[in-house]
């Protein structure tokens, strides 16, 4: 029984955490949330999750310590361990930037030749530097790079950034992006028959989510006269449902839209007479052979 229940890794602190607790949520799946606690379990889905440092996650997933982890493509790139990638999750979005005091008057990626560079991504950064023919110096440390040129340890950084609000607290300017990022599901190679088939149902309600999340449900009201021209306009999952209102004349039509488009869509709808346009957002979609809208 107890060997059937899956570990997954999630992270304690940072910026990852809160999201990826809200998606083991809207999975519907109940766990008491202890920030205290190193490892809680679900009380009705055979999980448990394990709350560690993000860089410590692909290498406890790798050994097999937990079987799932939550943690950022960032870490998955540079700690090179042997773990699946499920999926990406759409949240938790940076880049591994390379970046200068502004002082330095930087110009190209020539300037970074002799260099130090003060890091906790050294593979990555070094991958960088090797496919550039840019000759520096890599310098690892453990954290807070962002304040390494100010203290002289460095004339250079290589950086996680997402808002950029710490670079600019620090006087450094972004000059290469060395990759993006976002949060990443892994899993461990050596998943048994019965975890394997745990995950493929946790998989089953993550997708009905993730889905969920890129798109919105909309309603309108159509002129009779524009109502095939406003059906075309819309994209959706297989096709828009269209119901006639009691007045004659008009009819409701109802349907999926992908967020992305959204805005230019509305603006067309609008220009050719709909009226009444109600936007809902979606809890979960479950979609099988069709494409996202
Ligand atoms: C990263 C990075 C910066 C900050 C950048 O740290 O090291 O400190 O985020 O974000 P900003 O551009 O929005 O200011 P993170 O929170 O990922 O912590 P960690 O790398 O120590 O896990
Ligand atoms: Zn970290």
């Amino acid at each position: 029984m107890e060997n059937n229940i899956v570990r997954l890794a999630v992270q304690k602190s940072g910026r990852l955490s809160d999201e990826s607790f809200d998606l083991v949520a809207q999975c519907g799946i109940r766990v008491n949330r202890q920030d205290h606690r190193l490892k809680a379990s679900a009380t009705n889905f055979p999980m448990e999750l394990l709350y560690l440092r993000d860089d410590d996650i692909p290498e406890y997933v790798a050994a097999g310590v937990a079987d799932l982890g939550i943690v950022g493509e960032n870490l998955i790139i540079e700690k090179q361990k042997e773990v699946r990638t499920i999926k990406t999750l759409g949240f938790g979005k940076c880049r591994l930037s390379i970046a200068v005091p502004r002082s330095l008057n930087y110009e190209s990626k020539r300037d970074l030749n002799g260099l130090t560079i003060a890091t906790t991504y050294p593979r990555s950064l070094s991958r960088f530097l090797e496919e550039h023919g840019i000759k520096a110096n890599i310098r690892e440390i453990r954290g807070s790079t962002e304040i390494a040129p100010s203290v002289g340890l460095a004339e250079a950084v290589c950086d996680l950034v997402s808002s950029g609000s710490t670079l600019l607290r620090h006087g450094l300017e972004e000059t290469h992006v060395v990759f993006e990022s976002q949060a990443a599901l892994i899993a461990s190679n050596q998943l048994s028959p019965e975890k394997q088939s745990v995950l493929d149902r946790w998989l089953f309600r993550l997708d009905a989510v993730l889905n969920a999340r890129e798109c919105k449900y909309i309603l309108l009201n159509a002129p009779d006269e524009s109502l095939e021209q406003i059906v075309k306009t819309l994209p959706s999952l297989r096709s828009p449902t269209v119901v006639p209102l009691a007045e004659e004349g008009w009819s409701s039509v109802h349907a999926v839209i992908n967020e992305n488009r959204f805005w230019e869509v509305l603006e067309q709808l609008k220009d050719l007479g709909s009226t009444g346009i109600l936007v809902c957002p979606i809890e979960k979609m479950i979609i099988d052979d069709e494409v996202l809208p």
